[in-house]
């Protein structure tokens, strides 16, 4: 019974102990760390400049009432506000970018390998879907009016079509300043040096030759 009683004790003081270090994000431990685009250091994230030095234009983006240039074979257009962008967003765990599709426009399967995203539509619908880990392969999809939000947990491949006779326009939030993206086609098929066309045929179970005619469009 005491035994018990002690085993009880230890859960709940684990179970405690696992609730005060992982139930909040990890904060900045300053007001900001603004990128100091000069610095050769590397580390994880980017140097910090003088704070003496930071001013109002670090943390300052103009554009993203102007549409991204579609004219390409996706006819789909990322125009990002990342750290790249707007150094003032280094260490604190987000970015968005404004998404233009033409008709028909498509954002092939990828994935961000650090961050989950909110899509919102400010014009147009978008039909948005991803795939599941767990339960394996699930396929969720929806189609979005304007005004409504979907979100894309992180790391799952995911797709975006236009379905609208006009244009759409997307804000993604993403909750990293560096979400990263990999293309499924351009890292499968676009990998330099070439992955192994035997390997290819047989995961995709496909002739050798068609993998490497994908190979050579990629
Ligand atoms: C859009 O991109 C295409 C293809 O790169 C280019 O030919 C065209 O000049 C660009 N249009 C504008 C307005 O920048």
């Amino acid at each position: 019974m005491a035994k018990t009683n002690i085993i009880l004790l230890l859960r709940i003081i684990f179970l405690s102990f696992l609730s005060i270090s992982f139930a909040f994000g990890p904060l900045p431990l300053q007001d900001f760390c603004v990128a100091d685009s000069t610095s050769t250091v590397r580390i994880n994230g980017l140097p910090c400049k003088d704070p003496e030095t930071v001013k109002a234009d670090d943390f300052f983006f103009r554009g993203l009432h102007l549409p991204g240039n579609t004219t390409n074979p996706y006819g789909a257009a990322v125009t990002p506000m990342t750290v790249a962008q707007v150094p003032g967003l280094n260490t604190l765990g987000l970015g968005i970018a404004r998404l233009d599709l033409e008709p028909n426009g498509f954002f092939p399967p990828h994935f961000h390998p650090r961050a989950t995203e909110i899509l919102t539509v400010l014009e147009g619908s978008l039909e948005v879907g991803f795939v599941t880990s767990n339960p394996g392969y699930k396929h969720l999809s929806k189609v979005l009016e304007k005004g409504d939000a979907y979100v894309v947990p992180v790391g799952l491949i995911h797709y975006q079509r236009n379905v609208a006779r006009g244009n759409t326009v997307v804000i993604a939030a993403v909750n990293s300043q560096n979400s990263g993206i990999i293309a499924v086609p351009d890292a499968v098929f676009g990998a330099k040096p070439d992955i192994n066309s035997d390997y290819l045929a047989r995961a995709f179970l496909l002739d050798k030759k068609i993998v490497e005619e994908l190979q050579a469009k990629f």
